[in-house]
């Protein structure tokens, strides 16, 4: 997979707040691959099975990662979604590098029950208590109405506890400058 990616936060942040002429910005998270978005991805290619000719969203999407291994891996039709609307071009620029088509969902999906697809995955969403908390109860609903929810985890503060054995584990390779460590445990959970 080929992405367009940021070196280091802190002057694509920078350069971020000085385009769009407004501070206090969230970070640019579509600049980075997060390692629960990066175990997410392996896995799926890992066991193409999960999507394979299946509806998927890739939700709190940031570079689009996951949908893009879930388009490689076969799945029938992919979106992603992410409140932040930068997020809109770096999926662009990153399925376009990637050869796939991926159809972009804008706004914030977790205000109304989940769309019809088969199959929900996501990437490191566990490191707000809030949004933690939001999304566990929007993705446990899907879940309870028949919808595949795969989400990846390095340990972040709000993860639930995975409660049985996880899907998959690998050892991220991540950076000091983003985490403070160079390798993070990863775990992919269903819900
Ligand atoms: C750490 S990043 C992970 C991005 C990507 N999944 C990955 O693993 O590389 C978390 C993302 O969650 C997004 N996010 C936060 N709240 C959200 C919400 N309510 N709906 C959709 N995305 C949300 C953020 O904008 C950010 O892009």
């Amino acid at each position: 997979m080929r992405l367009w990616l940021a070196d280091a936060i802190t002057p694509i942040w920078s350069a971020t707040e000085a385009d769009l002429k407004r501070q206090s910005l969230d970070p640019p998270f579509w600049a980075f691959a997060w390692a629960g978005g990066q175990a997410v991805a392996r896995c799926v290619l890992a066991r193409p099975e999960l999507v394979s000719g299946r509806r998927v969203l890739d939700i709190a999407c940031g570079s689009g990662m996951i949908a893009i291994a879930a388009a490689h891996a076969g799945a029938a039709k992919v979106w992603a979604n992410d409140i932040d609307p930068l997020c809109e071009a770096a999926v662009s620029l990153n399925a376009e590098a990637n050869h796939v088509a991926i159809e972009w969902l804008g706004g914030d999906l977790l205000a109304a029950p989940a769309p019809a697809v088969d199959v929900i995955l996501a990437g490191d969403i566990f490191y707000q208590k809030q949004m933690a908390d939001r999304f566990l109860a929007w993705l446990g609903e899907a879940a309870a109405r028949g919808i595949e929810v795969y989400v990846g985890d390095p340990g972040r503060a709000y993860a639930p506890d995975g409660g049985g054995p996880p899907l998959a584990e690998y050892d991220i390779e991540t950076t000091l400058d983003l985490e403070g460590v160079t390798h993070r445990l990863t775990r992919v959970w269903t819900l």
